[in-house]
């Protein structure tokens, strides 16, 4: 995990929490990073310069963690386009009240205008924020350039997505979720399939992304891009579960497949798929097809049945990846 440091901030309790310092020193010869591929978080110390500007903007719209010092706390709200709010008392960071004067932009940005409030415990509980999200951050940094593109891109295979949506067994009034669902490519076919009078609702930890549904989903799908932030949590509160291209990104996907029961009334489905089959994919990306993939059939199987899930259909075929399972 790596913080990128620009200027000369105190790191040492960042350094203490495990965390690895990646310097950017003006005048020094550490030139900015082209993108924040790889970088966890960003801490702006008080003598940021304007040449830091091309990469507070991106953070922002990643939701990678930035702390910003002094002068780099007025940088922050000029990337921003808007003054902070206090923290308040659940803030992650200023919930103690340490920092008086610190203040919030968006869900993961955080302004300290008088340097000398970043204390060793403020510092502390970034770093540990810093590395609860890391796997997510690592997820918004890859998918928040690519969002604006993805649905253009890869328009080609809609038609595959339509035809994986139909496998489903979803009626007309059920409720269905699409998890990872990107641009929300699949929203209009699960939306058809369970009418006016029932619900889709598009689940994705990239904001960016869901811009992109909210956009995508508008007409038919309008209903389901307003409540894309709102995924319940309820045992047994869906009838359908579609994820494509997101089981085998997850760090814990026995755990998930787990959440994903719980929340799936008896009787209801998973469809896993991707637009490719596991060959396919790992030729294109100039690998050997792993045996520890959690989509392989000896490691699906078990692990499906293990959540709770009976698996009905599993598909590698070179056009496409398919597993469908009930509850
Ligand atoms: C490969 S893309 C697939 C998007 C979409 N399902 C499609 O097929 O076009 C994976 C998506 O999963 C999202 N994602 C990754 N991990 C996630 C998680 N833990 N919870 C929700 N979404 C996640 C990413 O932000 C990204 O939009």
């Amino acid at each position: 995990m790596a913080v990128l440091v620009i200027g000369d901030a105190p790191t040492a309790a960042i350094e203490a929490a495990g965390l690895r310092i990646h310097p950017c020193r003006p005048g020094a010869d550490d030139p900015l990073p082209a993108t924040l591929a790889g970088i966890d978080a960003l801490i702006l110390s008080p003598g940021t310069t304007l040449a830091a500007l091309p990469l507070v903007g991106p953070a922002l719209a990643a939701e990678v963690p930035v702390l910003a010092l002094g002068e780099g706390a007025r940088l922050l709200t000029e990337a921003a386009g808007t003054d902070g709010t206090g923290g308040g008392t659940a803030d992650p960071l200023l919930g103690g009240g340490s920092a008086p004067h610190g203040f919030r932009v968006g869900a993961s940005a955080w302004g300290l205008p008088v340097p000398d409030e970043a204390d060793c415990e403020l510092l502390r509980r970034f770093a540990e924020l810093v590395a609860g999200r890391a796997e997510t951050t690592a997820t918004r940094t890859f998918f928040t350039p690519r969002a604006a593109a993805w649905e253009e891109r890869f328009a080609y295979q809609t038609p595959a997505y339509e035809a994986a949506v139909a496998r489903m067994r979803l009626r007309p009034g059920q409720r269905a979720l699409d998890l990872g669902c990107g641009s929300g490519r699949a929203l209009p076919a699960l939306r058809a399939l369970v009418g006016a009078t029932g619900t889709v609702i598009g689940v994705d930890v990239t904001h960016a992304m869901l811009t992109a549904a909210a956009r995508a989903a508008a007409g038919p799908g309008a209903a389901a891009a307003r409540r894309l932030r709102a995924a319940p949590a309820v045992r047994s509160a869906v009838h359908g579960i579609f994820a494509a291209g997101l089981l085998d990104h997850l760090p814990h996907p026995d755990t998930a497949l787990r959440e994903w029961a719980r929340v799936t009334a008896p009787g209801g489905e998973l469809l896993l798929f991707h637009p490719s089959g596991r060959a396919e994919r790992a030729a294109r990306h100039g690998r050997a097809v792993s045996p520890d993939d959690p989509l392989a059939e000896p490691n699906l199987r078990p692990a499906l049945e293990a959540a709770g899930w009976h698996v009905a259909t599993y598909e590698d075929a070179p056009s496409h990846f398919l597993t469908r399972a009930t509850r």
